[in-house]
């Protein structure tokens, strides 16, 4: 039956949240886990917060406790938890070994799927190894902290959009707890209703690099084809929320998020200033991306309004824009 399924997936994998919490008071769990994540300034309560916790390094720890507790093999594979070796599946073996974890919880609060961080530097191994897709883990239909965040988004009317596990948790500690990450994938359409139920209104936080900035074009148009209102914060190169949260203080954090929250098409034009002032013709590509987002807004009074902003923030009259906003248009019929 599909319902005991579902309820058994849940049962294993408050299993292994359990184990993996545990082994963090371990002397292997304590010596490496929990000093990693002290380094990284979690305290103890955002520990528990987050049900953070610890793999231990080798093939079986979690298969052996969790076979002599009884869970099935079937299951365990079914839940993501553990693998069968490739040319040999009868062998079977841990997907988290020797790192810590990010427990994902659904909005209820259920663990459905892990986040794995390596300590060390190794380049051969992946930063971050996460749950496969599973019956009851989706990453398309969820985002990290949602549970722990869905109060506040309500409260606060914002959800903070940000790219990584540990900018979610460093801006908990900041005192921010309106906010979710998408984990490095790219934003789905069921992730946007997802913080719909919340709030209308979405700041994404991207890091600030390259790959940060693509995200996020990619993402306003994404929220804005939602019909939700869409802000963006840029962080100095090189920097992420929680690497500029720890640097800068709580704060003065704060007070960075205020201030340099943008609107999309302000965001879009800071991005296309440098280019567009040593080259004018440039400034034809950038009313071209504005406008393309400008066609991503559904509700047509929303639009009219950000297409005066645009006009006067470019220096243009409406009905240029408008005319742009046309061809779009018509190109789609
Ligand atoms: P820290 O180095 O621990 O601060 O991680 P970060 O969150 O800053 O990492 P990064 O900005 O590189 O990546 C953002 C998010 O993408 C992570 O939180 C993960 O969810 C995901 N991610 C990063 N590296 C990998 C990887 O090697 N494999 C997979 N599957 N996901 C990754
Ligand atoms: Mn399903
Ligand atoms: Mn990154
Ligand atoms: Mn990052
Ligand atoms: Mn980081």
């Amino acid at each position: 039956q599909a319902y005991n399924e579902r309820e058994s997936l849940y049962i294993v994998l408050g299993y292994a949240r359990d184990f993996f919490v545990k082994n963090l008071q371990t002397e292997e769990g304590k010596a490496i886990g929990l000093s990693y994540f002290k380094e990284r300034g979690f305290s103890q309560s955002i520990i528990e917060k987050f049900d953070l916790g610890y793999a231990l390094d080798g093939w079986s720890h979690l298969h052996d406790a969790a076979k002599s507790d009884g869970h099935s093999n079937e299951l365990l594979l079914k839940a993501g938890l553990i693998l069968q070796k490739e040319g040999d599946p009868s062998r079977l073996y841990d997907r988290f070994r020797g790192r810590v974890t990010f427990t994902i919880h659904n909005l209820g609060g259920k663990p459905i799927g892990f986040g794995a961080r390596i300590l060390t530097q190794d380049k051969k191994q992946p930063k971050y190894i996460n749950s496969p897709e599973t019956d009851v883990y989706h990453k398309s239909d969820i985002l990290y902290g949602i549970f722990q965040a869905k109060k506040s988004i309500r409260e606060k009317d914002n959800c903070y959009l940000v790219e990584g596990y540990t900018d979610v948790i460093s801006m908990h500690l900041a005192g921010i707890e309106n906010v979710v990450a998408s984990s490095g994938t790219s934003l789905t359409e069921n992730q946007i209703k997802l913080i719909k139920r919340f709030s209308d209104n979405i700041t994404v936080l991207y890091d600030g690099d390259a790959a940060g900035i693509k995200a996020s074009l990619r993402g306003i148009d994404m929220i804005l084809e939602g019909g939700l209102n869409v802000k963006a914060v840029v962080f100095p190169r090189g920097e992420d929320p929680d690497s500029y949260a720890r640097k800068v203080g709580s704060q003065e954090f704060g007070e960075y998020l205020e201030k340099n929250a943008q609107d999309f098409i302000s965001f879009k034009i800071g991005l296309y200033a440098e280019e567009v002032a040593k080259d004018p013709i440039k400034q034809a590509n950038l009313i071209k991306e504005v406008v393309s987002s400008l066609a991503k807004i559904p509700d047509p009074i929303v639009r009219t309004v950000y297409i005066k902003k645009s006009a006067s923030l470019l220096g243009l009259d409406e009905e240029i824009i408008q005319a742009e906003l046309n061809k779009i248009h018509l190109k789609e019929k």
